[in-house]
């Protein structure tokens, strides 16, 4: 009985001890001795730690808890150490100043279940030379500025069958799916600069929302709260059902690209005079790419296009629809925009991309979208490659990083009136989305930045002011502006969980 007792004890007492020293470690940025410790976080309930309070909205989630515990601040997620960076000082630091150190990947459960960690630019850590090798292509075959200039026509040309299907709906007086009929444009628009084929219709429904639903489905299953992100091992057993859907619908995606491929590839074999390559696509390219040392082969280039897909299309849609949806509850602003887009473009009849320069106006709304609703609203996780000081607290070796910048977005200490949709505090300012603000890092920043970022602008302000041109818009009837739903709902992307419906009247 006493030796019970005297264990009961001894526990006791280590049990004292120990929160004793998690609650002072974690208060402050050093401890008594002067040596860095852990950034402050919520009380770790024993296994889970902080999975409980992660909940559906992960980002909204840590702001609130950001504002107890800080802007550098710890979560144990089972087995994951996290850090939540919330603040533009603490995203800088990440960001910038300790770059090289923070731009390791931590894959989800989903992306290691289809072995993409180990072939993706995403998910590939920057250290390694398959990273560097992607990135160089990707930057220099689809993304530099001399490739996006020579795509600007395709963009205009797709952008013009977008307004031309909406006249036909206007002309029926029909609501536009807004969601649907923005993604089908930027799907088009991504296919066509990576393989030269339109993979979106707007009238053929079903086939169009497949790879839609599919493309939402990877998000989902990548970004989705997931019990085996936390504890690997329980991996196997699949609880949330995100490895299959990983599975079913990239091979789906997978399929569809090795068709394109294997065409290419017997187009090519078959061609007896070297093919004019100033009309070259990204897979033309990639195919006809001879590295010094490394080899590129097939499974790289329908990874590369996994990744350009994922990352490319859902990103840029969703945020034409945010910018609707926040002008369609704000119609002063809408009408504002309008204003501005008709005095510069009379009658010109097509929005170009050189007019985008002359919408001072219209870029501030994109921006403005951008803070409130940025698309990766905790960027892509990061992981620190080795121990590192973060505004004076230590994040160890293989901590997940996550940059919260729809909480940085809407900290009243850095906008005013962070909830209202004002692009006016953007005018006569330099601040931009192009990672050296850190109070805007939508595209995150350093050499992780997003390298689809001028493509993404382009397209979003080009669509935008298109959509603005040739139409005035209203809500379906029974829906009023104030009340407009903006319900979200997370994926690794942040989707309007009902899709916008609004009716489009020609102007023109
Ligand atoms: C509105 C549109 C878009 C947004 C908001 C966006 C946002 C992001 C963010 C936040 C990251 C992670 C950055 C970091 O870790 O610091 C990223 C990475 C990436 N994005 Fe985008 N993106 C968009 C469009 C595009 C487009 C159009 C493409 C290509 C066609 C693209 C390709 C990529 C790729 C390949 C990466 C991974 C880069 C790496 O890890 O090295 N994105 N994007």
């Amino acid at each position: 009985m006493d030796i019970i007792s005297g264990e009961a004890l001894l526990l006791l007492f280590c049990f004292m001890l120990s929160c004793f020293l998690i609650f002072t470690i974690t208060r402050s940025g050093r401890n008594s001795h002067g040596a860095f410790v852990l950034p402050p976080g919520p009380p770790r309930l024993p296994i889970i730690g902080n999975i409980h309070l992660v909940g559906k909205h992960p980002h909204r989630s840590f702001a609130a808890l950001s504002k107890t515990y800080g802007p550098v601040m710890s979560l144990k997620l089972g087995s994951l150490n996290t850090v939540v960076i919330a603040s533009p000082e603490a995203a800088r630091e990440v960001l910038r100043t300790h770059d090289q150190i923070l731009s390791g990947r931590s894959p989800t459960h989903a992306i290691r279940s289809i072995s993409h960690q180990d072939a993706s630019l995403i998910w590939l850590p920057s250290s390694s030379a398959r990273w560097r090798l992607f990135r160089r292509l990707s930057v220099t075959q689809l993304l530099s500025p001399q490739r996006i200039e020579a795509t600007k026509a395709l963009r205009v040309n797709k952008v013009k069958e977008l307004v031309s299907f909406i006249s036909e709906s206007s002309d029926r007086e029909e609501s536009v799916d807004i969601s649907r009929v923005s993604f089908i444009t930027t799907l088009n628009i991504i296919s066509n600069v990576l393989f030269s084929v339109d993979l979106g219709s707007y009238n053929a429904k079903a086939s169009i929302n497949g790879v839609q639903d599919t493309v939402n489905s990877v998000m989902g299953a990548v970004g989705n709260p997931d019990a085996a992100n936390y504890f690997p091992f329980l991996g196997f057993l699949d609880l949330q059902g995100n490895r299959k859907t990983m599975k079913v619908c990239t091979e789906r995606l997978l399929r569809v690209f090795r068709g394109f491929i294997d065409a290419k590839i017997a187009e090519k074999s078959s061609q007896n005079n070297p093919k004019d390559v100033s009309n070259n696509d990204f897979v033309d390219n990639l195919l006809d790419f001879k590295g010094d040392e490394t080899e590129l082969n097939i499974s790289d280039i329908e990874h590369l296009l996994l990744d350009m897909f994922t990352a490319g299309t859902d990103t840029s849609s969703s945020t034409l629809e945010w910018a609707m949806a926040e002008l369609l509850r704000n119609p002063k602003t809408m009408v504002k925009a309008q204003a501005e887009i008709d005095r510069v473009m009379g009658q010109k009849g097509i929005v170009k991309e050189s007019d985008i320069s002359e919408l001072p106006y219209l870029q501030a709304v994109v921006k403005e979208t951008f803070r409130l609703h940025p698309p990766a609203p905790l960027l892509i996780p990061r992981k620190a490659e080795s121990d590192v000081e973060i505004l004076g607290f230590i994040v160890l070796k293989n901590t997940q990083v996550l940059v919260n910048v729809w909480a940085i977005g809407r900290d009243p200490r850095v906008w005013e009136n962070p909830s209202q949709f004002e692009p006016e505090r953007f005018l006569g300012k330099e601040i931009d989305v192009r990672g050296r603000d850190y109070e805007l890092t939508p595209f995150g920043a350093g050499r992780r930045i997003c390298p689809g970022l001028p493509l993404a602008v382009k397209t979003v302000s080009l669509m935008l002011a298109s959509l603005l041109y040739s139409f005035d818009w209203k809500l379906p009837n029974g829906v009023d502006s104030e009340n407009l739903d903006m319900d979200e709902t997370f994926g690794i992307t942040l989707h309007k969980t009902n899709p916008l419906h609004a009716v489009p009247v020609k102007k023109h």
